[in-house]
């Protein structure tokens, strides 16, 4: 099946303009400026069940649908973060199809009624956000953006920001503050972005790819979108396949294919070695070991499992893995990541860090194993932005499924 996101792997050069017009590039703006209205493009999206791509799946025509109708300044912004362990889709996209993540943005600021776009990079990104700035140089000359687009008065512009690399400034009410010029941490929520986002005005934050999806929904119905996938979890994902596979990288694939399906893609595990587990969203979810390996890979796929898909960056890791290494590998990358706004985060991320670090040179007791485990579950719930979450998954779910490993280096 032709690609439907990275579709610079069947069309080389799309991420040119005359190229990407060439095959049906901008004709999906085209559509909207001229034949729909705001509202008959959200229902659109809304019908095709297009869910966010970041990592929550929140519908995304939903989104916009809450987005004030009365006039007044309102923006979209693109969240090109990027930061997950494991993560690299939205970099492939940027670099090599942004045309496509441009045109996405447009339709979702005509949705809106946006006056502005703003595509906020992680800060390593250079490559990828100066591929999407030529682009965006292109889009710009063809009358694509800015002033009364296809002759119509629908204006808006466009502009490209580099974080300074924080993990943190992917959730977006602190990718907002960062935006800002403030310090990149969340506030907690309600106001809702969409009532009070950038500059407290009306704002969209959607992933790359998920703005990258709608050009192709406009053009080919919502309909054809649901027709790929399941019920609740429709449309193509892209899922970042990394550790030990043979062939780590990108895959595009219809959501509901298993995990086992996507690890034989991918190779299957590098060098003829055993399984042994799988993070299926790099290290913000719990790990899950062979038994999930049949579930589907959708939003509620690995529920029963006591995980989640979320962005779809699956770490694979065969027979040889230390898990009280990896844990620990993990919350080194959560405690330095913390924002510090929150005591739970800020506090229980530095102790599971030293009490796991004793564990691993071989100075725990059974003591400092319960600790861990009463640090984890107090941040649980108690955190103002899912980062503390994200931290304890990694622990709390190597204890579940190797507690052996971990009661073999305790301290005799
Ligand atoms: C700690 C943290 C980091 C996040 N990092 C990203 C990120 O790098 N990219 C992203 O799109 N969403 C990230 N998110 C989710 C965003 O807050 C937000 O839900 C998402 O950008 C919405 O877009 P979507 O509805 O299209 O998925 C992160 C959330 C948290 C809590
Ligand atoms: S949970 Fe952590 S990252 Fe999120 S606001 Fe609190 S301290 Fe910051």
């Amino acid at each position: 099946m032709a690609h439907i996101l990275l579709r610079h792997r069947d069309i080389p050069g799309i991420h040119k303009l005359d190229t990407y017009q060439a095959h049906g590039g901008y004709d999906a703006l085209k559509k909207v400026v001229t034949e729909l209205s705001p509202d008959e493009v959200i229902q659109i999206v809304r019908d095709s069940n297009l869910r966010g791509r970041g990592g929550a799946g929140f519908p995304t025509g939903v989104k916009w649908s809450f987005i004030p109708k009365a006039p007044g300044d309102k923006y979209v912004i693109i969240n090109t973060d990027e930061s997950e362990t494991g993560t690299f889709k939205d970099r492939e996209l940027s670099e090599k199809n942004p045309h496509q993540i441009i045109e996405g943005a447009l339709i979702a600021a005509y949705a809106i009624g946006a006056k502005a776009i703003y595509n906020y990079f992680r800060g390593e990104f250079m490559d990828a956000g100066y591929a999407f700035e030529e682009a965006l140089k292109e889009a710009y000359a063809a009358g694509y953006i800015g002033k009364n687009i296809l002759g119509s008065d629908f204006s808006v512009e466009f502009n490209t920001h580099f974080g300074a690399g924080a993990y943190i400034c992917g959730e977006e009410t602190a990718l907002i503050k960062s935006l800002e010029g403030e310090l990149g941490q969340p506030w907690s929520k309600p106001p809702f972005p969409a009532i009070e986002g950038l500059y407290s005005k009306p704002t969209v934050v959607n992933n790359t790819e998920t703005l990258c999806n709608v050009p192709p929904i406009i053009m080919n119905g919502a309909a054809w979108y649901k027709s790929m996938g399941t019920e609740q979890s429709s449309g193509v994902k892209i899922v970042c396949m990394s550790g030990h596979v043979e062939k780590p990288g990108n895959y595009e694939v219809p959501l509901g294919i298993t995990y086992r399906e996507l690890l034989e893609m991918a190779g299957g595990v590098a060098g003829g070695k055993k399984f042994k587990a799988l993070l299926p969203s790099g290290g913000s979810g719990p790990v899950v070991v062979a038994d999930a390996l049949d579930a589907p890979l959708t939003y509620e796929g690995l529920t029963s499992f006591g995980s989640v898909m979320g962005s779809a960056s699956v770490i694979v890791m065969d027979e040889t893995v230390d898990m009280v290494w990896a844990a620990r590998k993990m919350i080194h990358f959560f405690k330095h990541e913390s924002c510090g706004k929150c005591t739970p985060c800020r506090e229980g991320t530095f102790w599971m860090q030293q009490v796991l670090d004793r564990i691993y040179a071989g100075q725990g007791t059974e003591k400092d194993l319960q600790t861990l485990e009463s640090v984890a579950n107090q941040i649980k719930g108690k955190t103002l932005c899912a980062l503390g979450e994200f931290a304890v998954s990694p622990v709390l779910s190597t204890i579940r499924h190797f507690p052996e490993e971990y009661r073999a280096k305790l301290k005799r």
